[in-house]
């Protein structure tokens, strides 16, 4: 059996980390996968975090089974986190889930299962393992138009005339903030614009928040979502705490739905728990009760609120930095957009060659689209990138 297999193609992004790590040289820099550094290089573990695993330690007397759905104090917390009192939570069902990309998988398992017709259309472009995995499930992909490779802004216009083709029962999957691979945001309105859209088709949105708190601030980065949830009767959210809590390995992610009524919302909580116990059974707790723990503790919740508040700054200042740099030198405004683009990447729209070039002389490593993490840069570092990107991109 396992003859007949033949080899998968390789994840660009994780590729890319095994490159930078075979790399000799001391002075290279990776801006690759999207991963929060700190001015040394460290991906550290938040305060909030320790301090909720200490208690967590003291106080857990028991690793028995969860509930199918998780922790109720993470699924809670989860809710008003992202959600607010935009919808009534007696709609909306939630699970914990592996880490965002889990969410995202749930979200498409139920959609196979309600609709397996349904078409999910993706932003062009999109996080490559969107259209990895709804290829890998063989469900209908088809994209919308988003960003300029010119302008490295977003299309509205474009946008809009390729969302006028979905059909009834389709999905369009949105990034609720901090888009990625571009770092292009559709604005408030334009938001409200596209939930207009969706609503007149009869579409469903999926909103794939793994960024909250890296762009504007947290209820800024959320107001998308909680706009769509208001104007919209049922919506998927696949939302990730891996960036925001900094616990990427602990795999904690939640999926939500929302029910157009109260009444319909046991059966689709039961369909997610369903779901839940096919793919993996009961989901990983850890992670997930460190996050409850930290959204339902005020002291620990305002810890967090403020380290992830300085994590947030010191990528916008890293921001204005390389923006201003690179008007320098390269006497332009050609690159004003990476101060305006928000969360942790920016797409710069250089050429595969000139990405390649900038890695080969300079060590500096970003992702073949020209897909950059901000984060994986410091204040000595920027200068460097800037003079790598105007000596080669031409
Ligand atoms: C990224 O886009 O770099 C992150 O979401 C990490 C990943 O799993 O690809």
């Amino acid at each position: 059996m396992l003859s007949n297999l033949t080899p998968q193609p390789a994840d660009k992004i994780l590729e890319l980390m095994q490159l930078y790590r075979e790399d000799p040289r001391d002075n290279k820099i990776d801006l690759g996968v999207g991963v929060y550094k700190d001015a040394t290089g460290l991906t550290p573990v938040m305060r909030s975090v320790k301090a909720a695993e200490k208690k967590l330690w003291d106080i857990q007397d028991s690793k028995t089974y969860t509930g199918l759905s998780g922790d109720p104090a993470f699924n809670d917390g989860m809710k008003e986190l992202v959600l607010a009192q935009s919808v009534d939570h007696a709609r909306v069902a939630a699970v914990a889930t592996p880490g965002g990309t889990g969410a995202l998988r749930q979200a498409f398992e139920l959609i196979k299962l309600a609709n397996p017709d349904a078409t999910v259309w993706t932003s062009n472009p999109t996080w490559p393992n969107h259209v990895s995995i709804l290829k890998f499930m063989k469900m209908n992909n088809r994209s919308y138009a988003y960003f300029n490779e010119e302008t490295c802004t977003v299309e509205f216009d474009a946008m809009l005339a390729s969302l006028d083709e979905v059909a009834a029962g389709d999905v369009v999957l949105l990034h609720g903030c901090c888009h990625n691979p571009t770092g292009a945001n559709l604005t408030l309105e334009q938001y409200g614009l596209v939930a207009d859209l969706i609503a007149k088709k009869g579409a469903i949105a999926l909103v794939d928040i793994a960024y909250q708190g890296f762009g504007d601030g947290l209820d800024e980065d959320a107001a998308a979502t909680r706009l769509l949830a208001s104007k919209l009767p049922e919506m998927l959210i696949a939302s990730s705490c891996s960036k925001n809590f900094g616990i990427y390995r602990e795999r904690t992610g939640c999926l939500m739905a929302i029910s157009e009524k109260a009444e319909q919302s046991a059966t689709t909580q039961g369909t997610l728990n369903f779901l839940n116990r096919q793919n993996y059974s009961f989901p990983p707790d850890h992670g997930a009760r460190l996050v409850g723990m930290i959204l339902n503790d005020p002291e620990l919740k305002a810890d967090w609120m403020a380290e992830l508040e300085d994590v947030r700054l010191g990528m916008l200042a890293l921001r204005t930095q390389l923006a201003d740099e690179l008007r320098q030198k390269t006497n332009s405004s050609r690159f004003d957009f990476i101060a305006q683009h928000r969360g942790m990447f920016s797409r710069i729209g250089a050429s595969s060659e000139e990405v390649l070039q900038i890695r080969k002389e300079y060590g500096v490593y970003m992702v073949g689209d020209s897909r950059m993490n901000i984060a994986g840069l410091n204040t000595q570092t920027v200068p460097l990138l800037a003079e790598a990107v105007a000596r080669v991109c031409k």
